[in-house]
C-alpha cells in the first residue's frame, strides 16, 4: 500500500474530505496539489489553507493557466475539437495538464501514488487514470470518492466532525467544473433532459450588452495572436473573449452526450471564448486550406475530439494526429471578423496573405480569368460513367 499520496485537490467538499479520509483509512501522508487552469475558484490561499486544515502534510497551488492555454487548448483549437459535434472538451482538456503536474509533484515528493476525487460514473476518472498510466505507469492511483460510499450529506457531516472548513450546504444541486475553455454545469433539475435549465445556472453568458460590436481576431499558423490589432498571448485572448462574447449571452450548449462509461448524460455548458475561436478558426481555414486537405482534416477532427474526451490525450494516435494537424496549419494565418449581437456571434469576413480564394476565378465581372471553354470537356468526362450506366442499365431499371 502507498505511503505518500499526491491528491489533485480542488478545494471542494469531496477532495477536502478525501484528504482526511485517506490519512485515517489508508494510513498515508497526503500532499494536496491544486492546479489553476482558470477556474473561478475561491481565493487560492483559502484553498491551500483548507487542505492543510483537512490534514495535508503539504499543500501547493500551481498556476498552469498559460501552459494549459498554449499546450492543451491551442492544439485542440487547431483541430476544431468538438465532441459529438458540439462540446469543446472543457473538462476533458484540463485533466491531462492536471495529471502532468500531479506526476511531477509525485516525483518531487517521492510519493508512490496519486489520487483524485472523481466518482465512478464520470469521464474524469478515466482521464485521470489513463493519463497517469501513460506518464507514470509505476504510480498507483487512489480514488477514495469512488469507493467510500458516503452520500453528500454524510460527507458534509464527516467534514464537520473532523473540523474541515468547507462551505458546502446540503442543498447544493449542481456539479460544476470550469476553466479557461468554459464551464460545465450538470445535475439538479437538469437531470430531466426535457427540463429548461434554470436561469441561475448561467454565469459566463449572462447578456449585459445590447449594442452590436465587431471583433477582428488575428491568427498565426492556426493560433489566435491578436484581437483588434492588439498582440496578445493565448491566455489573454481566451480571457478577453470569455468576457466580451459572454456579455452578449452567446456560447451556451445544452445537449445529451455519451459518456465513456456508457451513460447518456444531459449536459449544459457555457463556452463563449472556445466556441467563438473555433468558429473563427474554422472559417479562416476555409480560405487557407486546399480542398482535399480541408476535407481530410474535417474527417479526423471528430476522432481527435473523441480521443481527448476518452482520456487518450497522451496516446500515440493523438500524437500522430497532432502532427497531421500541425502540418495542416502552416498557412492558416490571417484575420476573421466576428459580429456580436445579443444572443449571436457570426463571421462577417475573413482574409489571409495565403488565401486560396482567387477573385479573378470567382468573379462574374469583367476581370474574370476563368477559362470557360475548359468546362465543357471537363463536365462531359465527369458525367461519362453515369452516361454509360444510364445507357446500359439505368433506363432499364426505370422502365421495369
Ligand atoms: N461531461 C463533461 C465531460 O465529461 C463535463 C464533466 C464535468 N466534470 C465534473 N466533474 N462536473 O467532459
Amino acid at each position: 500500500m502507498a505511503k505518500r499520496v499526491v491528491l489533485a485537490y480542488s478545494g471542494g467538499l469531496d477532495t477536502s474530505v478525501a484528504v482526511r479520509w485517506m490519512i485515517d483509512e489508508l494510513g498515508v501522508e497526503v500532499v494536496a496539489l491544486a492546479v489553476d487552469v482558470g477556474q473561478a475558484a475561491d481565493d487560492w490561499t483559502v484553498v491551500r489553507e483548507r487542505a492543510l486544515a483537512a490534514g495535508a502534510a503539504e499543500a501547493t497551488v500551481i498556476d498552469a493557466r498559460a501552459e494549459f492555454a498554449e499546450d492543451f487548448v491551442a492544439p485542440a483549437l487547431k483541430a476544431n475539437a468538438l465532441y459529438e459535434g458540439r462540446y469543446p472538451l472543457v473538462s476533458a482538456l484540463s485533466r491531462p495538464v492536471i495529471v502532468k503536474h500531479l506526476v511531477e509533484a509525485a516525483r518531487y515528493h517521492g510519493a508512490d501514488a496519486v489520487a483524485h476525487g472523481c466518482t465512478g460514473k464520470g469521464n474524469d476518472q478515466v482521464r485521470f487514470e489513463v493519463s497517469t498510466r501513460a506518464l507514470a505507469p509505476d504510480l498507483e492511483v487512489v480514488a477514495p470518492v469512488r469507493g467510500w460510499g458516503m452520500t453528500r450529506e454524510e460527507s458534509i457531516y464527516y467534514a464537520y466532525d473532523h473540523g474541515i472548513p468547507i462551505q458546502a450546504t446540503k442543498e447544493k444541486v449542481y456539479s460544476i467544473d470550469d476553466n479557461l475553455w468554459g464551464r460545465a454545469i450538470e445535475c439538479g433539475e437538469m437531470e430531466d433532459p426535457w427540463a429548461v435549465p434554470p436561469p441561475g445556472v448561467w454565469s459566463l453568458t449572462r447578456p449585459t450588452v445590447t449594442e452590436p460590436c465587431d471583433l477582428v481576431i488575428g491568427f498565426e499558423q492556426g493560433v489566435p495572436v491578436e484581437i483588434d490589432g492588439e498582440r496578445l498571448g493565448m491566455l489573454d485572448v481566451i480571457e478577453r473573449l470569455n468576457t466580451v462574447v459572454g456579455s452578449y449571452g452567446w456560447g451556451r450548449i445544452d445537449m445529451v452526450e455519451n459518456r465513456r462509461v456508457g451513460i447518456k448524460s444531459r449536459e449544459t455548458y457555457e463556452c463563449p471564448a472556445s466556441l467563438a475561436l473555433i468558429l473563427a478558426h474554422k472559417d479562416l481555414e476555409s480560405i487557407c486550406l486546399e480542398r482535399d486537405l480541408e476535407r481530410e482534416k474535417a474527417r479526423i477532427e471528430p476522432r481527435y475530439a473523441e480521443l481527448v474526451y476518452d482520456g487518450l490525450w497522451f496516446s500515440p494516435l493523438k500524437q500522430a494526429l497532432d502532427a497531421f494537424v500541425d502540418s495542416s496549419q502552416e498557412f492558416v494565418t490571417g484575420e476573421v471578423r466576428l459580429r456580436l449581437e445579443p444572443g449571436s456571434c457570426a463571421v462577417t469576413g475573413r482574409r489571409s496573405p495565403h488565401s486560396l480564394y482567387d477573385y479573378r476565378l470567382a468573379t462574374y465581372d469583367a476581370e474574370d480569368r476563368f477559362r470557360h471553354e475548359d468546362s465543357a470537356g471537363f463536365v462531359r468526362l465527369w458525367g461519362l460513367g453515369i452516361e454509360t450506366w444510364a445507357d446500359r442499365q439505368g433506363s432499364k431499371r426505370v422502365r421495369d
